[in-house]
Formats: structure tokens, C-alpha cells, sequence
């Protein structure tokens, strides 16, 4: 089977990442570098663990097009071919997001194109929404508004408190991204005109 290299940029526990790794055995990717931008994020552990190859690049002091640079180099050094954005929590500038068209993904905790941005469970609850969910989608320069690859649906009670809630979603996003992931390493989607066409 032919894996496709895949780096992950993380900020924080990495919970997806851990998730991507757990199915990459049997995948059609493999994980070959992970990088944060904070050097005390839980990921780096996960991936250390693993046996995965971590590097931190900081983003203090720098410019946003001065960071991704250093990205997209660490990025090419790996012969990185698709990079995955898990709980990543810096805004790509629009030429990073160019360089990687269609071979850049996030996972979102939203039914996207509903809730784009932050604090997406907090509005979720406040506008008493009866479902939620999650999204894998390819990025493109505007913020959480690239095409979507796939969906994962739970639903809002009204006595959710945002813990609840954001576990009941992150129980779907666990599952969903590696199941994106390996759609899009198979060649199975792709972004085409900005829409991600599918077969
Ligand atoms: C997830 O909810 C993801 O949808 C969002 O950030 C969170 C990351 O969690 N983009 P983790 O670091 O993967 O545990």
C-alpha cells in the first residue's frame, strides 16, 4: 500500500492527532512529522510516543508570513506531501494557504458553513441549536470557509453545559478525521475550483 506523508500542525493535547495515529497502521498515510507552535503542547508527547518525528516553531515575534514560512520549510524538508491542521490554533496566511491548496485540511466543531471562527460550542448552546457537529474541510485563504469533505452530526440537549457538549463532539471528530484522511491520501476527493469533488 502507498502512504501518503502527512505532517500535522497541533497547539494543544492533540486528541485527534492521537486518533490519526492510531488508524495510520492499516492506512493509506502516514504520519512523518508533527509540529507545534507551542512547545508545551500534550501532542508533541503523543507523537514522541509514536516514534514520530516533532519539531516546535515558535510564533512569537514573528511575522504571520515569517512563521509560515519556517512551516512550509520544515514541511518540505519532510517531503511532507499532506498536511493536516489538528487543534491548530494560528490563522495561515493566504500564501501558505495557497502553497498547500488541496493538500491542506482542518477539523472544525461545527456543522460547517455554520459557526466558522472561535468559541464554537458557547454559541452553539446560546443560540439553543438542536445539533451540532463536526467538519473536515480543505483550507483555503478565508477562515474556516473552505469546502467541506465530511460531516459528522450529534445532537444539542438543552441542559448541555459546554463540557458535555464539546465531548459529545469531539467523540465524532475522533472518528471522522481519520475516516477524511484517508479519503483524500486515496485520491478519493479532491479540491477542484474551490469545491472538493468527490470519486
Ligand atoms: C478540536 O475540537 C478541533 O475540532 C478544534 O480544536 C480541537 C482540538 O482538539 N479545531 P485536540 O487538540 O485534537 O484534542
Amino acid at each position: 500500500m502507498i502512504q501518503k506523508r502527512v505532517g500535522v500542525l497541533i497547539s494543544g493535547r492533540g486528541s485527534n492527532l492521537g486518533e490519526l495515529i492510531a488508524a495510520q497502521a492499516d492506512a493509506p498515510y502516514k504520519i512523518v512529522l508533527v509540529i507545534s507552535n507551542n512547545d508545551d503542547a500534550g501532542g508533541l508527547k503523543r507523537a514522541a510516543d509514536a516514534g514520530i518525528a516533532t519539531q516546535i516553531i515558535p510564533h512569537k515575534g514573528k511575522s504571520r508570513e515569517a512563521f509560515d514560512a519556517e512551516l512550509d520549510t520544515a514541511l518540505r524538508a519532510g517531503d511532507v506531501q499532506i498536511v493536516c491542521l489538528a487543534g491548530f490554533m494560528r490563522i495561515l496566511s493566504d500564501g501558505f494557504a495557497r502553497a498547500w491548496e488541496g493538500k491542506l485540511i482542518n477539523i472544525h466543531p461545527s456543522l460547517l458553513p455554520a459557526y466558522r471562527g472561535a468559541r464554537v460550542h458557547e454559541r452553539v448552546i446560546a443560540a439553543k441549536e438542536s445539533q451540532s457537529g463536526a467538519s473536515v474541510h480543505f483550507v483555503v485563504p478565508e477562515l474556516d470557509a473552505g469546502p467541506v469533505i465530511a460531516q459528522a452530526r450529534v445532537p444539542v440537549h438543552p441542559d448541555d453545559t459546554l463540557e458535555i457538549l464539546s465531548a459529545r463532539v469531539l467523540e465524532v471528530e475522533h472518528r471522522l478525521y481519520p475516516a477524511a484522511l484517508r479519503l483524500l491520501a486515496e485520491d478519493k476527493v479532491k479540491l477542484e475550483k474551490g469545491l472538493a469533488v468527490f470519486g
